[in-house]
């Protein structure tokens, strides 16, 4: 199976600076990839992933860096339940190689397997959600989540033939162009990837020192918007537009940034990503 190559991970380090000496979140160790160049880098490293088959590669980490390094093997989320301070908190958003290129985990159309896409392999599978989900539920999710236009079609298929592996579903989509978004679609509703983005993004200012950055990398426009839009309020003054007196913001906007010509070649995974960021200023 593919190890996964951290995407935009050299932009996030220039736009980090100097780390040594920094603690850092790593929300989304995957690989440990990130995680890795952090403790290169000097810094002390908290990482969460809500996947267990990656903590075997955050052991090897707590190996060779001691105690310089913690693994929380818990949605980052829970993020909002930590007390200490922390001079960067960083998403690498989405799934990761492993989890895509791994037949079992049900998350891709290329290869034939039970529906699971699961993140964290436990709670009901995307085939148990079949059963609880209504037709206007999937409808919603099929627009919401993967901006679906024969979403009506697609929901009513799915109820009435109740797919249970990735060929069966992917064969009821007639249009080839929705295979993908619809699994993407399914993904999102399934590991409620949006609730888990906008609970954690709620504890990101009271978990930064001041001074302290938050960098996310997004893959899909619905994960970016979120991020945008929450990165904008956080950088607007804030008050009645009408008083003298508006509160200026607590964070300064980053120049956001997409991977490099290079980077996409070397990866073609990197190909949508987009990496937004802010700083702390009091
Ligand atoms: C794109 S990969 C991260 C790759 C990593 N930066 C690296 O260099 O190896 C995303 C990881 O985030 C994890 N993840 C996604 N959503 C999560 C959540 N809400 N809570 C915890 N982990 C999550 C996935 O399980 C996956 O392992």
């Amino acid at each position: 199976m593919m190890k996964h190559i951290p995407v935009m991970l050299d932009n996030v380090m220039s736009c980090l600076g100097d780390i040594s000496g920094c603690h850092v979140l790593d929300a989304t160790f995957g690989a440990g990839g990130y995680s890795r160049k952090f403790l290169e880098s000097g810094a002390m490293v908290t990482a969460f992933d809500r996947d267990p088959n990656v903590i075997a590669d955050a052991n090897k980490l707590a190996n060779e860096f001691g105690n310089r390094f913690r693994f929380i093997a818990k949605p980052f989320s829970k993020m909002s339940e930590l007390y200490e301070k922390f001079d960067a908190i960083v998403f690498d958003l989405g799934i990761s190689s492993m989890q895509i290129d791994n037949p079992e985990r049900g998350f891709s159309f290329r290869a034939d397997a039970p529906l699971d896409m699961r993140m964290s392999v436990d709670g009901p599978t995307v085939r148990d959600m079949f059963e609880q989900w209504s037709v206007a539920d999937m409808v919603k999710i099929l627009r919401d989540f993967g901006d679906i236009k024969p979403a009506v079609a697609i929901a009513k298929a799915i109820k009435q033939q109740m797919p249970q592996t990735t060929f069966e579903l992917r064969d009821l989509v007639h249009n080839p162009r929705d295979v993908a978004p619809v699994f993407q679609a399914l993904r999102i509703a399934l590991n409620d990837e949006i609730g888990e983005i906008s609970r954690a993004l709620n504890a990101v200012p009271g978990l930064l020192d001041i001074g302290g950055r938050c960098m996310c990398v997004t893959f899909h426009s619905i994960e970016d918007r979120i991020v945008k839009n929450t990165f904008r309020d956080w950088t607007s003054p804030h008050g009645d537009p009408h008083l003298p007196s508006l509160t200026p913001p607590q964070f300064k906007l980053l120049r956001a940034q997409t991977p490099s010509g290079d980077e996409i070649q070397r990866n073609p995974r990197a190909r949508s990503a987009h990496l937004r960021g802010v700083v702390k200023s009091y």
